[in-house]
């Protein structure tokens, strides 16, 4: 459905895009990952005909996002990372105003309108303004208006970020639904988390470049091939800490306040042979237990730290 190659974007000196290749299947759900200033927003702009690429080639459904600008429009709604100044409206003047932008006239309108209100609940809000509209509801005014034309592609930048848990569910369930209407979405967010039940895939991204793209099982995989641990000494973490580094038994680890995550080796035995060494140095051990390797943590291995 979407098909990215060598593209590259620049502002000024600065590679905001660098040489990216990444290919997308038609229902699929693909979330983008990064740390602020990846190159998110910028990919997201390119697909949505906002920004033009300085290099490279990008087609979506087969159409040259530079070449045919009208028709990639017609198959796409982009949720941009921030709303715009629509304050005075009402919610269902705000999607009637962008419906009949979209060229959707009588009948047809008041359909598309009331079917978007529905998917995103927004029934109860139809006469309030949108400039006091909560965030969480407000996004989904903005994620209700991108899907006016009935587009199937959908491209979203952020949706969830800034809300409280409660929206974030509220947005999660919506997109849930929209996947299974086999709509293929391009979802962005510099929390994992939030992406890792919604996506068919992940795509990894830092400093304008995909670290690593699968499936969350492949990303484990690819990353973690040991086992995790996390130690909460007595007290004496940095001595412990110390213990474990030179056991050599460790390929990575994360400290955590006064507790130790620890990534052991590959070998059967190790988080047995690590659990002997720190009781022979004598350090005492409140909790030792084996925890599922998160993505999070993924994240940050592949990126070193180097995250804002
Ligand atoms: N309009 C712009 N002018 C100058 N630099 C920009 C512009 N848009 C983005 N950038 C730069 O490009 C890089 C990528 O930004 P962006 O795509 O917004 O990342 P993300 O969405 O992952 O946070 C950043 O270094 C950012 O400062
Ligand atoms: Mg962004």
């Amino acid at each position: 459905m979407i098909r990215i190659q060598n593209l590259t974007k620049r502002f000024g000196d600065r590679v905001a895009v660098d040489n990216l290749d990444l290919e997308i299947e038609s229902g699929e759900t693909l979330g983008v990952v990064g740390p602020n200033g990846a190159g998110k927003t910028t990919i997201f702009k390119v697909l949505a005909t906002l920004a033009k690429p300085d290099g490279g080639q990008v087609w979506l459904g087969g159409l040259d996002v530079v070449e045919q600008v009208a028709q990639v429009r017609r198959r796409i709604g982009y949720m941009p990372d921030a709303f715009g100044a629509y304050d005075l409206f009402s919610a269902s003047e705000y999607l009637d105003y962008f419906a009949a932008a979209y060229g959707l006239r009588g009948q047809a309108r008041v359909a598309a309108i009331r079917g978007v209100m529905d998917l995103c609940d927004l029934g109860p809000v139809r006469d309030e303004a949108v400039g006091f509209l909560s965030r969480g509801i407000r996004q989904r005014l903005l994620l209700a208006k991108t899907l006016l034309h009935d587009p199937d592609v959908l491209i979203l930048d952020e949706p969830a970020s800034g809300l409280d848990p409660r929206a974030r569910i509220e947005i999660r369930a919506v997109l849930l639904e929209l996947k299974k209407m086999g709509k293929t979405i391009l979802i962005s967010s510099h929390i994992l988390s939030e992406l890792a039940q919604l996506s068919t895939r992940v795509a990894l991204m830092e400093k304008g470049k995909l670290l690593a793209v699968g499936g969350l099982a492949d990303l484990h995989g690819m990353i973690t091939t040991g086992r995790m641990i996390r130690l909460v000494p007595r007290k004496e973490t940095d001595r412990a800490e110390e213990v474990v580094r030179s056991s050599g038994l460790a390929k990575e680890i994360f400290r955590e306040g006064d507790e130790l995550l620890i990534v052991t080796e590959d070998g059967e035995g190790d988080p047995d042979r690590l659990l002997t060494l720190l009781l022979e140095a004598k350090i005492g051990i409140q909790s030792y237990a084996e925890e599922e390797p998160d993505l999070e943590r993924i994240f940050l291995r592949l990126t070193r730290g180097d995250i804002q």
